[in-house]
């Protein structure tokens, strides 16, 4: 019987078992069965309580980043509800990640949720959107409290609601003269679909979101809980392009992951046409380059990415994969989803998938 320190220990320590999702709902019931009847019903209840009971899938994924943390370290999702963010496939990859890692250096950060996550005496984070760097510099930076109170004096000075939507402009229009970062955090927590887009001239000009979008409390929670973790970690940020990031001085006890825009994909990051370079042929083959470069000098990469979407095919990193025999792990977007063969049947399907060189 597993009493509540053991239970705790088990919830907090930095180790995990292989986690084989296609058993995982036998290893969930062995292990629900092995607790006590307060902790069976704590458990049970975390799990569902923030699925709400909205549709099988998300209960799934809750129940599989559940079963993650309690055999790993409580996850922290990223408060900028991030596109493209890979905060649902953490318990996917973080197991594939190297056991012991000196410096992690994620080359396309988003929203911070790996970076935030990974277990490693430091924490690089890098990303080419300046302006999004500077929203976790300040985090880190200052203190939780002067964050949060500065984030709810703007929401009140602008009286932003889900229907104010001068509000919301006005505060755009400030944003885009003083450039204050957590304006810009503000901005988004009220933006349509949470996006960041800026025009060439690099205006913020997402527009509201109405009540899609707010400062709701799961995102006031997953922002009390990112600034906590930022300062109990060791992680620094850089604004890159990725190609000029210096990595020369990293050793083979270092780890880089690549969660660069997908190829076949579009997301508003990589579509060239706010503000920030988009995604070509050209940058893919560049950073095939440099995770090659890596290799050569014994460094670990992992790299993210879909083989296939929606009936494309990635055929520049299939081959790249092919020729230079590097590991590839194909990934569930839904949990619920049979397997890898089922899910290549459907042709609007993605093959999402992590490829590493160890
Ligand atoms: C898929 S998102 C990363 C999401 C992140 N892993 C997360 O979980 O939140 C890809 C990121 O690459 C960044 N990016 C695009 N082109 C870049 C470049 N040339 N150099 C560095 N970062 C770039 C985009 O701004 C975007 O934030």
């Amino acid at each position: 019987m597993i009493n509540n320190t053991n239970f705790e220990i088990m919830r907090t320590k930095h180790y995990f078992p292989n986690v084989v999702f296609e058993v995982w709902s036998n290893f969930f019931v062995k292990f629900v069965r092995s607790i006590d009847e307060i902790q069976r019903k704590k458990c049970i209840f975390s799990m569902f309580s923030s699925t709400s009971g909205r549709t099988t899938n998300s209960l799934f994924d809750n129940m599989t980043l559940k079963l993650f943390e309690w055999n790993h370290r409580e996850l922290v999702k990223s408060p900028l509800n991030y596109m493209g963010g890979k905060f649902k496939l953490l318990p996917q990859i973080i197991p594939y990640f190297p056991k012991d890692i000196n410096t992690f250096v994620d080359l396309f950060a988003g929203g911070c949720n790996v970076g935030i996550n990974v277990i490693s005496r430091k924490v690089i984070c890098n990303d080419i959107i300046n302006y999004l760097i500077d929203i976790f510099k300040l985090f880190k930076n200052n203190t939780k409290e002067e964050s949060i109170s500065y984030i709810n004096s703007r929401i009140y000075e602008y009286g932003l609601t889900p229907k104010n939507e001068d509000g919301f402009k006005l505060l755009r229009n400030e944003y885009n003269t003083s450039h204050r970062p957590l304006d810009l955090f503000v901005l988004i927590a009220h933006s349509f679909n949470y996006q960041i887009r800026f025009n060439s001239k690099h205006i913020y000009n997402t527009p509201f979101g109405k009540e899609n979008s707010t400062y709701n409390d799961v995102m006031k929670m997953n922002l009390d809980q990112f600034i906590d973790r930022l300062h109990e970690i060791d992680i620094t940020f850089t604004s890159n392009d990725f190609r000029d990031v210096d990595l020369s001085g990293l050793n083979t006890d270092d780890f880089v992951y690549c969660d660069p825009p997908y190829l076949i994909t579009t997301g508003s990051y990589n579509d060239g046409k706010r503000g920030f370079k988009g995604w070509g042929d050209n940058d893919e083959y560049d950073l095939l380059n440099l995770l090659d470069n890596l290799n050569e000098r014994n460094l670990r990469f992992a790299l993210s990415n879909v083989l296939c979407h929606k009936g494309k095919t990635n055929d520049i990193l299939i081959e790249w994969v092919n020729v230079r025999g590097y590991n590839t792990y194909h990934l569930k977007k839904n949990y619920s989803a049979s397997s890898y063969q089922t899910i290549n049947r459907n042709k609007n399907a993605s093959d999402e998938v992590l490829i590493t060189n160890y």
